[in-house]
């Protein structure tokens, strides 16, 4: 166990590594980010900052000197990287599953090993071999880029001959997958920790609503059958246990009409979809994040109150000023801003956990705030 005092070393500066900051100091730990920004959402909250990309393994090896252990809060670190980080001081996850996780083809691989359902899908290298997979798969289907994917960049939904000509032109820039299309019933996800001595903790299922492929919302319980809530548990420890994870991971998942569940993807670091943990349980994801790799015992997941938390996008801030004075007179309401300089249509800059037990009037208040 590495007492409060150690050091925690982040690999990214977001608004992930910013509220793991916030947390692992308020433990009393040091904390130091490594991120391209010099005034990012973690920077301002680190002791330290070191600047650089992340495929700089000079200014990651200077943040692994000073770091007891490392974690890091985006997959997408080059791997040399991770492996130089690795070589240094402990890395959870380690570079071996992030090499794993990063590259959607190997992750889904990884799942076919480990025997959880998951979306079919099919390596795609060329228009021939795009060809062989639509045929195989059927339309319509999504074309992803196996690598660097977020908030659905560097998809194409093939439906007709003009999205399928986008899809060519994205395969001749990188290699992808191809997706047969769920028609799912709703989203959910599983949060979960996984200790160094094998502890496995699952927070409350969350559901997720997303618009144009970004989290929108997330609602704290998921409403689904106990039965599925339990199978998305029993599979995110499958896979936890089957990777030999050690952190904090996400497992998104599809639920189709008849309740069968369909793994979308992993991420091996806390989630948007998390975030109502913190405020809505009794440990965060990002505490829960901190005790893993610093080898505390897991923290507590009991949610004390049903939750909505409704993602703020830069859309808000474009053509007027978000409403503060409704958005902080809400009862029960908590803001979260990311200290981002910059408002972007679709950059996440901050949230809003709405707790309270009629969950209809809490989505009711998340659409008339995010409209
Ligand atoms: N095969 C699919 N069938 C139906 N919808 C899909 C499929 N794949 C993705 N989507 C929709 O697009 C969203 C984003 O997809 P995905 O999770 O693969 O993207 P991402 O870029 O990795 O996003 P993030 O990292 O933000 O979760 C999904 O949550 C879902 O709403
Ligand atoms: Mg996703």
């Amino acid at each position: 166990m590495k007492p409060p005092g150690a050091t925690l070393g982040v690999l990214g500066g977001g608004q992930l590594g910013r509220m793991l900051a916030l947390e692992a100091r308020r433990m009393g730990y040091r904390t130091i980010a490594l991120d391209p920004t010099v005034d990012g959402p973690a920077g301002q909250f680190c002791d330290e900052l070191i600047v650089g990309s992340f495929s700089d393994v000079d200014a990651a090896v200077r943040l692994a000197e000073r770091s007891t252990v490392v974690t890091l809060e985006t997959e997408h670190i080059a791997l040399p990287v991770l492996q130089a980080v690795e070589a240094l001081r402990p890395l959870y996850p380690g570079a071996a599953i992030l090499g794993t996780i990063q590259d959607r083809l190997s992750q889904r691989r990884c799942l076919d090993s480990i025997g959880v359902p998951h979306t079919r899908y099919a390596e795609v290298t060329d228009a021939a071999s795009l060809d062989v997979a639509l045929a195989r798969l059927g339309q319509p289907a999504i074309l992803k880029t196996r690598r660097d994917g977020y908030d659905g960049k560097g998809q194409v939904a093939i439906r007709d001959a003009e999205s399928l000509k986008a899809a060519r032109a994205l395969l001749h820039q990188q290699p992808c997958i191809l997706e047969a299309f769920v028609p799912f019933e709703r989203e959910i996800s599983c949060i979960a920790a996984r200790s160094l001595d094998g502890h496995f903790a699952a927070y409350p299922i969350a559901e997720n609503i997303h618009r144009n492929h970004i989290l929108h919302a997330t609602i704290a319980p998921a409403r689904i059958s106990a039965e599925t809530a339990r199978n998305a548990e029993e599979v995110t420890r499958a896979i936890a246990e089957g990777l030999g994870f050690v952190g904090l991971l996400a497992v998104e998942f599809f639920v189709l009409p008849d309740g069968t569940l369909l793994v979308n993807e992993i991420a091996p670091r806390t989630h948007n979809s998390g975030h109502f943990t913190l405020g809505a349980c009794a440990t965060s994801q990002f505490e829960q994040q901190a005790r893993c790799i610093m080898g505390l015992p897991l923290g507590e997941t009991t949610l004390f109150s049903p939750a909505v938390m409704v993602n703020l996008l830069g859309d808000l801030w474009l053509d007027r000023t978000p409403e503060w004075e409704l958005l902080l007179g809400l009862p029960n309401a908590h803001l979260h801003l990311y200290g981002k300089a910059q408002a972007k249509a679709g950059r996440k800059m901050g949230h809003l956990l709405l707790l309270g037990s009629d969950i209809d009037a809490s989505l009711r208040t998340a659409d008339e705030i995010v409209r």
